[in-house]
């Protein structure tokens, strides 16, 4: 049976819906080729930063420098394995080297939260060829002062002033972390996002008991990462008019099936491919074609969205029953 692994994302016509997600291979061209060897259906480049853009590489040094090594009980908050990664030009140079050279579409990504100048920076990378703009909102809010919606607003106002900046399709990535992911996925595509990416992941530190400093190693996902999209991306299907894509937890082909069964249009990998390397997404393609071929689907639109929420009547009342399935149906101990 010939499968039809056919999809689309951001208006975008891909021949399956595996995509590299942001990651250091994106970092210099031959990472991108890399990717794209390898049967990326498209690739999104490691993230240029609000404060890159802001005053380029004198604001990543004191970010640096005042947000970590300047205080050495707090270095551990920050991975020593960010690094900026050269001058916003070679950015934009790698960048449009990539959207000439390569058949697949090569997504740009920004990252930052504030409504500031910064995001017109999204117009420089349609001019060097972006298929589209992909806008991580990550930020950690340490202060009491703002509220979520304060927070959100903010978010907004941003997704807002970068879809003006741009004529191609926008996506925004953003974190679990909120109330009501829904409303907040709803209001991002009203701000403009033809595109929603779940979910951001966030790194967070833990204590070496010997130093008594906090650590922040990297850690690649793990499978049971998805279950948190999974959820959301169930209930988020079919209500907007954006494309999802997933990000978070992919190890096998089984976690590819499973976020297109809730809806995904595309499913993004970047631990897999660390782990295993770029040739990685050609086995989780053939593992996705046999999976299907077993299961007797023809195609991607057959299975996609096949578990997604708006099936249920209430998803709400179901969601609360299962938990509470869940915790009274354990057995009480010995
Ligand atoms: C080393 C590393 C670098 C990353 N760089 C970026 C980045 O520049 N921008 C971004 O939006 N996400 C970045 N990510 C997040 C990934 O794109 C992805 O969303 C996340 O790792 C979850 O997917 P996974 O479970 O397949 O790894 C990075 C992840 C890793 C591990």
């Amino acid at each position: 049976m010939a499968i039809d692994l056919a999809t689309t994302y951001l208006g975008l016509d891909l021949k399956h819906p595996i995509v590299a997600s942001a990651s250091p291979f994106g970092r210099d061209i031959d990472g991108v080729r890399q990717l794209e060897d390898a049967g990326a259906a498209a690739i999104v480049l490691p993230s240029i930063y609000e404060e890159e853009i802001e005053a380029d590489d004198a604001a990543m040094v004191e970010l640096f420098e005042t947000g970590s090594f300047a205080q050495p009980e707090a270095s551990g908050y920050f991975s020593d394995r960010v690094q900026p990664v050269g001058g916003l030009e070679s950015r934009l140079e790698t960048l449009r080297r990539a959207a000439e050279s390569c058949a697949v579409p090569i997504v740009a990504s920004l990252n930052g939260s504030t409504p500031n100048g910064w995001v017109e920076f999204a117009h420089e990378m349609e001019n060097a060829g972006a298929a589209a703009i992909e806008l991580n909102l990550y930020r950690v809010p340490a202060e009491r002062g703002a509220s979520g919606a304060d927070v959100e607003k903010r978010w907004l106002e941003t997704v807002r002033i970068v879809k003006d900046a741009i004529g191609i399709p926008l996506a925004v990535k953003f974190g679990p972390w909120l109330s009501a992911p829904l409303h907040f996925a709803g209001e991002a595509v009203t701000a403009g996002a033809d595109g929603l990416v779940l979910f951001n992941r966030f790194y967070q530190p833990d204590i070496d008991l010997e130093t008594l400093l906090p650590t922040a190693g990297l850690e690649l996902s793990s499978p049971g990462e998805i279950r948190q999209a999974l959820m959301w991306i169930a209930l988020l299907a079919g209500r907007e008019k954006a494309a999802i894509a997933a990000t978070s937890g992919v190890t096998t082909h089984e976690e590819v099936v499973k976020y297109l069964l809730v809806g995904a249009d595309v499913v993004m990998t970047t631990s897999a491919l660390l782990r295993n390397g770029a040739g990685y997404l050609g086995t989780l393609r053939a593992g996705l074609e046999q999976w299907m071929e077993t299961r007797g689907f023809a195609s991607v639109a057959d299975l996609r969205g096949r578990l997604a929420a708006s099936r249920l009547a209430d998803p709400e009342a179901y969601l609360r029953a299962q938990y509470i399935r869940i915790l009274t149906g354990y057995p009480s101990a010995a």
